[in-house]
Protein backbone atom coordinates (compact mmCIF):
# COMPACT_ATOMS: atom_id res chain seq x y z
CA UNK A 1 0.00 0.00 0.00
CA UNK A 2 1.72 3.25 -0.97
CA UNK A 3 2.58 5.49 1.79
CA UNK A 4 0.47 8.41 1.38
CA UNK A 5 -2.65 6.16 -0.03
CA UNK A 6 -5.49 6.80 1.69
CA UNK A 7 -5.83 3.33 3.56
CA UNK A 8 -2.55 3.76 4.78
CA UNK A 9 -3.16 7.02 6.41
CA UNK A 10 -6.15 6.17 7.80
CA UNK A 11 -4.77 2.67 9.41
CA UNK A 12 -1.99 4.85 10.50
CA UNK A 13 -4.19 7.37 12.27
CA UNK A 14 -6.57 4.21 13.88
CA UNK A 15 -3.46 2.77 14.99
CA UNK A 16 -2.37 6.46 16.77
CA UNK A 17 -6.12 6.32 18.59
CA UNK A 18 -5.60 2.85 19.54
CA UNK A 19 -2.55 2.94 21.07
CA UNK A 20 -5.09 5.32 23.99
CA UNK A 21 -7.76 4.47 26.55
CA UNK A 22 -11.37 5.22 25.39
CA UNK A 23 -11.27 7.57 27.92
CA UNK A 24 -8.75 9.66 27.03
CA UNK A 25 -9.70 10.27 23.57
CA UNK A 26 -12.91 11.39 24.70
CA UNK A 27 -11.02 13.94 26.93
CA UNK A 28 -8.74 15.00 23.93
CA UNK A 29 -11.85 15.70 21.78
CA UNK A 30 -13.84 17.59 24.75
CA UNK A 31 -10.83 19.60 25.74
CA UNK A 32 -9.90 20.05 22.13
CA UNK A 33 -13.77 21.87 21.46
CA UNK A 34 -13.86 23.53 24.44
CA UNK A 35 -10.61 25.37 23.47
CA UNK A 36 -10.75 25.36 20.39
CA UNK A 37 -11.30 29.55 20.28
CA UNK A 38 -8.50 29.86 22.50
CA UNK A 39 -6.37 28.02 20.80
CA UNK A 40 -7.13 29.26 17.22
CA UNK A 41 -6.62 33.41 19.01
CA UNK A 42 -3.35 32.24 20.44
CA UNK A 43 -2.57 30.83 17.18
CA UNK A 44 -3.13 33.89 14.82
CA UNK A 45 -1.99 36.09 17.68
CA UNK A 46 1.72 34.48 17.22
CA UNK A 47 0.99 34.28 13.43
CA UNK A 48 0.29 38.13 13.42
CA UNK A 49 3.27 38.95 15.74
CA UNK A 50 5.94 36.94 13.26
CA UNK A 51 7.33 39.19 10.44
CA UNK A 52 7.56 36.54 8.11
CA UNK A 53 3.94 34.65 8.71
CA UNK A 54 2.22 38.30 9.06
CA UNK A 55 3.05 39.07 5.65
CA UNK A 56 0.39 36.67 4.58
CA UNK A 57 -2.25 37.51 7.11
CA UNK A 58 -4.67 40.57 7.73
CA UNK A 59 -6.25 41.67 10.89
CA UNK A 60 -9.70 41.51 9.15
CA UNK A 61 -9.43 38.47 7.73
CA UNK A 62 -8.29 36.53 10.49
CA UNK A 63 -11.19 38.05 12.22
CA UNK A 64 -13.62 37.37 9.72
CA UNK A 65 -12.56 33.93 7.94
CA UNK A 66 -9.31 32.66 9.51
CA UNK A 67 -10.47 32.34 12.72
CA UNK A 68 -13.77 30.25 12.37
CA UNK A 69 -11.12 27.89 10.01
CA UNK A 70 -8.62 27.49 12.62
CA UNK A 71 -11.22 26.55 15.37
CA UNK A 72 -13.10 24.09 13.20
CA UNK A 73 -10.18 22.44 12.33
CA UNK A 74 -8.77 21.98 16.18
CA UNK A 75 -12.25 21.24 17.23
CA UNK A 76 -12.23 18.61 13.97
CA UNK A 77 -9.07 17.23 14.14
CA UNK A 78 -9.68 14.02 16.98
CA UNK A 79 -13.28 13.75 16.93
CA UNK A 80 -13.70 11.24 14.01
CA UNK A 81 -12.93 7.55 15.44
CA UNK A 82 -14.79 5.24 12.07
CA UNK A 83 -12.90 5.25 9.36
CA UNK A 84 -14.96 6.81 6.98
CA UNK A 85 -14.69 10.24 9.45
CA UNK A 86 -11.07 9.41 9.02
CA UNK A 87 -10.67 9.40 5.50
CA UNK A 88 -13.00 12.84 5.57
CA UNK A 89 -10.64 14.72 7.58
CA UNK A 90 -7.75 13.04 5.40
CA UNK A 91 -8.82 14.53 2.43
CA UNK A 92 -9.48 17.77 4.31
CA UNK A 93 -5.70 17.87 5.50
CA UNK A 94 -4.72 17.20 1.67
CA UNK A 95 -7.15 20.56 0.86
CA UNK A 96 -5.29 22.35 3.08
CA UNK A 97 -2.43 21.60 2.11
CA UNK A 98 -3.12 22.58 -1.52
CA UNK A 99 -4.76 25.81 -0.03
CA UNK A 100 -1.48 26.60 1.67
CA UNK A 101 0.75 25.75 -1.55
CA UNK A 102 -1.48 27.91 -3.78
CA UNK A 103 -1.03 30.61 -2.07
CA UNK A 104 2.67 30.16 -1.27
CA UNK A 105 3.24 30.04 2.55
CA UNK A 106 6.54 28.24 3.00
CA UNK A 107 6.25 24.87 5.15
CA UNK A 108 8.57 26.56 7.84
CA UNK A 109 5.97 28.87 8.63
CA UNK A 110 2.75 26.12 8.74
CA UNK A 111 5.32 24.07 10.77
CA UNK A 112 6.02 26.96 13.19
CA UNK A 113 2.23 27.33 13.38
CA UNK A 114 1.79 23.65 14.52
CA UNK A 115 4.32 24.07 17.13
CA UNK A 116 2.74 26.68 18.48
CA UNK A 117 -0.71 24.88 18.10
CA UNK A 118 1.09 22.05 19.94
CA UNK A 119 2.84 24.11 22.88
CA UNK A 120 -0.41 25.79 23.90
CA UNK A 121 -2.33 22.89 23.92
CA UNK A 122 0.08 21.16 26.24
CA UNK A 123 0.65 24.40 28.53
CA UNK A 124 -3.49 24.28 28.66
CA UNK A 125 -3.20 20.37 29.72
CA UNK A 126 -0.85 21.15 32.07
CA UNK A 127 -3.07 24.00 33.77
CA UNK A 128 -6.10 21.63 33.39
CA UNK A 129 -5.25 21.27 37.39
CA UNK A 130 -8.45 18.15 37.58
CA UNK A 131 -6.39 15.86 35.30
CA UNK A 132 -4.38 12.96 36.79
CA UNK A 133 -0.93 12.76 35.39
CA UNK A 134 -1.55 9.57 33.37
CA UNK A 135 -4.50 11.03 31.44
CA UNK A 136 -2.14 14.47 30.99
CA UNK A 137 0.33 12.35 29.94
CA UNK A 138 -2.11 10.41 27.39
CA UNK A 139 -3.87 13.56 26.31
CA UNK A 140 -0.07 15.16 25.43
CA UNK A 141 0.71 12.29 23.35
CA UNK A 142 -2.34 11.52 21.78
CA UNK A 143 -2.86 15.88 21.04
CA UNK A 144 0.82 15.88 19.74
CA UNK A 145 0.90 12.03 17.59
CA UNK A 146 -2.42 13.67 15.77
CA UNK A 147 -0.92 16.80 14.68
CA UNK A 148 2.24 15.68 13.42
CA UNK A 149 0.13 13.14 11.04
CA UNK A 150 -2.27 16.01 10.06
CA UNK A 151 1.27 17.78 9.40
CA UNK A 152 2.42 14.98 7.36
CA UNK A 153 -0.33 14.45 4.87
CA UNK A 154 -0.86 18.24 4.14
CA UNK A 155 3.12 18.46 3.97
CA UNK A 156 2.94 15.84 1.48
CA UNK A 157 -0.19 17.23 -0.06
CA UNK A 158 2.05 20.78 0.07
CA UNK A 159 4.63 19.69 -1.92
CA UNK A 160 2.96 17.69 -4.67
CA UNK A 161 0.91 20.48 -5.49
CA UNK A 162 3.95 23.11 -5.17
CA UNK A 163 5.87 20.87 -7.63
CA UNK A 164 3.10 20.47 -9.71
CA UNK A 165 2.58 24.69 -9.74
CA UNK A 166 5.82 24.67 -10.52
CA UNK A 167 6.00 22.84 -13.60
CA UNK A 168 3.04 24.28 -14.72
CA UNK A 169 4.40 27.53 -14.61
CA UNK A 170 8.41 26.38 -16.23
CA UNK A 171 5.74 25.26 -18.83
CA UNK A 172 4.09 28.35 -19.48
CA UNK A 173 7.51 30.42 -18.93
CA UNK A 174 8.90 28.18 -21.90
CA UNK A 175 5.56 28.29 -23.99
CA UNK A 176 5.40 31.91 -23.63
CA UNK A 177 9.17 32.37 -24.70
CA UNK A 178 8.53 30.25 -27.55
CA UNK A 179 4.88 32.42 -28.47
CA UNK A 180 7.92 35.15 -28.89
CA UNK A 181 10.07 33.11 -30.94
CA UNK A 182 7.25 32.18 -33.61
CA UNK A 183 6.77 35.49 -34.45
CA UNK A 184 10.17 35.89 -34.73
CA UNK A 185 10.87 33.48 -37.00
CA UNK A 186 9.73 34.80 -40.89
CA UNK A 187 12.09 37.87 -39.29
CA UNK A 188 14.85 36.15 -38.46
CA UNK A 189 15.72 34.12 -40.87
CA UNK A 190 14.92 37.54 -43.13
CA UNK A 191 17.78 38.94 -41.59
CA UNK A 192 20.00 36.14 -42.42
CA UNK A 193 19.52 36.62 -45.64
CA UNK A 194 20.32 39.89 -45.65
CA UNK A 195 23.49 40.00 -43.76
CA UNK A 196 24.44 37.03 -46.13
CA UNK A 197 23.82 40.07 -49.19
CA UNK A 198 25.33 42.07 -47.64
CA UNK A 199 28.84 40.12 -46.71
CA UNK A 200 28.49 39.38 -50.53
CA UNK A 201 28.14 43.13 -51.67
CA UNK A 202 30.87 44.12 -49.58
CA UNK A 203 33.35 41.28 -50.95
CA UNK A 204 32.16 42.55 -54.88
CA UNK A 205 33.15 45.73 -53.67
CA UNK A 206 36.24 44.42 -52.21
CA UNK A 207 35.91 46.08 -48.74
CA UNK A 208 39.00 44.91 -46.47
CA UNK A 209 38.87 42.00 -44.22
CA UNK A 210 38.73 43.79 -40.85
CA UNK A 211 35.53 46.00 -42.33
CA UNK A 212 33.42 42.95 -43.60
CA UNK A 213 30.12 42.76 -41.29
CA UNK A 214 30.09 40.23 -38.96
CA UNK A 215 27.55 37.95 -38.16
CA UNK A 216 27.32 37.95 -34.54
CA UNK A 217 27.18 41.79 -34.91
CA UNK A 218 23.88 41.36 -37.46
CA UNK A 219 20.49 42.00 -36.58
CA UNK A 220 20.43 37.88 -36.75
CA UNK A 221 23.46 37.24 -34.99
CA UNK A 222 22.42 40.20 -32.45
CA UNK A 223 18.49 38.33 -31.76
CA UNK A 224 20.19 34.49 -31.68
CA UNK A 225 23.10 35.65 -28.83
CA UNK A 226 20.85 37.57 -26.67
CA UNK A 227 17.71 35.90 -27.04
CA UNK A 228 16.75 32.89 -29.23
CA UNK A 229 19.60 31.16 -27.37
CA UNK A 230 18.21 31.41 -23.93
CA UNK A 231 14.97 29.97 -25.61
CA UNK A 232 16.89 27.09 -27.31
CA UNK A 233 18.79 26.70 -24.05
CA UNK A 234 20.57 23.27 -24.00
CA UNK A 235 19.39 21.95 -27.52
CA UNK A 236 22.68 20.66 -29.48
CA UNK A 237 21.35 23.01 -32.74
CA UNK A 238 21.72 26.42 -30.57
CA UNK A 239 25.17 25.86 -29.59
CA UNK A 240 25.90 24.44 -33.23
CA UNK A 241 24.57 27.79 -34.67
CA UNK A 242 26.42 29.69 -31.65
CA UNK A 243 29.89 28.01 -32.64
CA UNK A 244 29.16 28.51 -36.61
CA UNK A 245 28.72 32.24 -35.77
CA UNK A 246 32.19 31.91 -33.69
CA UNK A 247 33.99 29.94 -36.85
CA UNK A 248 32.54 32.17 -39.58
CA UNK A 249 33.60 36.00 -37.50
CA UNK A 250 36.64 34.58 -36.03
CA UNK A 251 38.07 31.93 -38.90
CA UNK A 252 36.35 32.46 -42.03
CA UNK A 253 36.28 36.54 -42.48
CA UNK A 254 40.03 36.98 -41.78
CA UNK A 255 41.36 34.68 -44.72
CA UNK A 256 39.23 37.09 -46.80
CA UNK A 257 41.98 39.17 -47.33
CA UNK A 258 45.06 36.58 -47.66
CA UNK A 259 44.69 36.13 -51.70
CA UNK A 260 45.48 39.79 -52.42
CA UNK A 261 48.80 38.99 -51.07
CA UNK A 262 49.40 35.90 -51.80
CA UNK A 263 48.83 34.80 -55.39
CA UNK A 264 49.04 31.21 -54.43
CA UNK A 265 46.21 31.19 -53.17
CA UNK A 266 44.56 33.28 -56.07
CA UNK A 267 41.25 30.25 -55.64
CA UNK A 268 40.90 30.49 -52.36
CA UNK A 269 38.74 33.35 -52.47
CA UNK A 270 35.98 30.89 -54.69
CA UNK A 271 36.54 28.33 -51.84
CA UNK A 272 36.22 31.07 -49.42
CA UNK A 273 32.98 32.21 -49.98
CA UNK A 274 31.58 28.42 -50.62
CA UNK A 275 32.77 27.76 -47.33
CA UNK A 276 31.15 30.95 -46.03
CA UNK A 277 27.77 29.64 -47.79
CA UNK A 278 27.46 25.85 -46.70
CA UNK A 279 28.36 27.46 -42.83
CA UNK A 280 25.14 29.92 -43.69
CA UNK A 281 23.12 26.70 -45.01
CA UNK A 282 23.97 25.12 -41.88
CA UNK A 283 23.37 28.02 -39.51
CA UNK A 284 19.56 27.99 -41.71
CA UNK A 285 19.18 24.34 -41.16
CA UNK A 286 19.59 24.65 -37.24
CA UNK A 287 17.28 27.49 -37.05
CA UNK A 288 14.73 25.53 -39.09
CA UNK A 289 15.13 22.61 -36.73
CA UNK A 290 14.52 24.93 -33.60
CA UNK A 291 11.58 27.09 -35.08
CA UNK A 292 10.39 23.24 -36.23
CA UNK A 293 10.43 22.26 -32.15
CA UNK A 294 8.95 25.57 -31.22
CA UNK A 295 6.05 24.40 -33.55
CA UNK A 296 5.53 21.15 -31.61
CA UNK A 297 5.61 22.82 -28.49
CA UNK A 298 3.09 24.64 -29.42
CA UNK A 299 0.94 22.16 -30.66
CA UNK A 300 1.25 21.11 -26.92
CA UNK A 301 -0.51 24.49 -25.90
CA UNK A 302 -3.63 23.01 -25.10
CA UNK A 303 -1.72 20.38 -22.65
CA UNK A 304 0.31 23.15 -20.79
CA UNK A 305 -2.52 25.51 -20.34
C1 LIG B 1 -0.84 24.23 11.81
C2 LIG B 1 -0.78 25.08 10.83
C3 LIG B 1 -1.96 25.52 10.03
C4 LIG B 1 -3.21 25.00 9.95
C5 LIG B 1 -3.77 23.81 10.69
C6 LIG B 1 -3.96 25.82 9.05
C7 LIG B 1 -5.29 25.63 8.73
C8 LIG B 1 -5.95 26.28 7.73
C9 LIG B 1 -7.29 26.00 7.30
C10 LIG B 1 -8.22 24.98 7.95
C11 LIG B 1 -7.58 26.82 6.27
C12 LIG B 1 -8.89 26.88 5.47
C13 LIG B 1 -8.72 26.07 4.21
C14 LIG B 1 -9.94 26.07 3.32
O1 LIG B 1 -10.20 27.08 2.66
O2 LIG B 1 -10.63 25.06 3.31
C15 LIG B 1 -6.43 27.63 6.05
C16 LIG B 1 -6.33 28.60 5.09
C17 LIG B 1 -5.39 29.59 5.16
N1 LIG B 1 -4.24 29.57 5.90
FE1 LIG B 1 -3.67 28.18 7.18
N2 LIG B 1 -3.17 26.83 8.58
C18 LIG B 1 -1.94 26.68 9.17
C19 LIG B 1 -0.85 27.50 8.99
C20 LIG B 1 -0.94 28.70 8.35
C21 LIG B 1 0.07 29.72 8.40
C22 LIG B 1 1.39 29.60 9.18
C23 LIG B 1 -0.39 30.75 7.66
C24 LIG B 1 0.23 32.07 7.35
C25 LIG B 1 1.39 32.43 7.63
C26 LIG B 1 -1.68 30.37 7.13
C27 LIG B 1 -2.44 31.16 6.31
C28 LIG B 1 -3.61 30.75 5.73
C29 LIG B 1 -4.34 31.57 4.78
C30 LIG B 1 -3.97 32.96 4.28
C31 LIG B 1 -5.46 30.82 4.41
C32 LIG B 1 -6.59 31.27 3.51
C33 LIG B 1 -6.42 30.81 2.11
C34 LIG B 1 -7.59 31.29 1.27
O3 LIG B 1 -8.70 30.83 1.49
O4 LIG B 1 -7.36 32.13 0.42
N3 LIG B 1 -1.96 29.13 7.57
N4 LIG B 1 -5.44 27.28 6.93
Amino acid sequence: MPRFSSEHLCSEWLAINARFTADAQRFVIDFACQHAASLSEHFYREMLADPGASQFLSNDEVQNRLGQSMQRWVAGLFAPTTEEGIFRLIAEQRKIGEVHARIGIPVHLVLRGARCLKDRFVHLLHHASELDENTRFAATRLASDTVDLAMEIMGHAYSVSHDRNSRAEEAYRLFAITQNIANEKDQQRAALFDWENQLMFSQAIGTLPGELPRIQASDFGLWFRHKGIHAFEGSDEARAVMDTMEEIDNVLLPLFGTDEQNTALATSRVDLLKDLRDKVKSIRFHLGNLFEQNNELEAGRDVLT
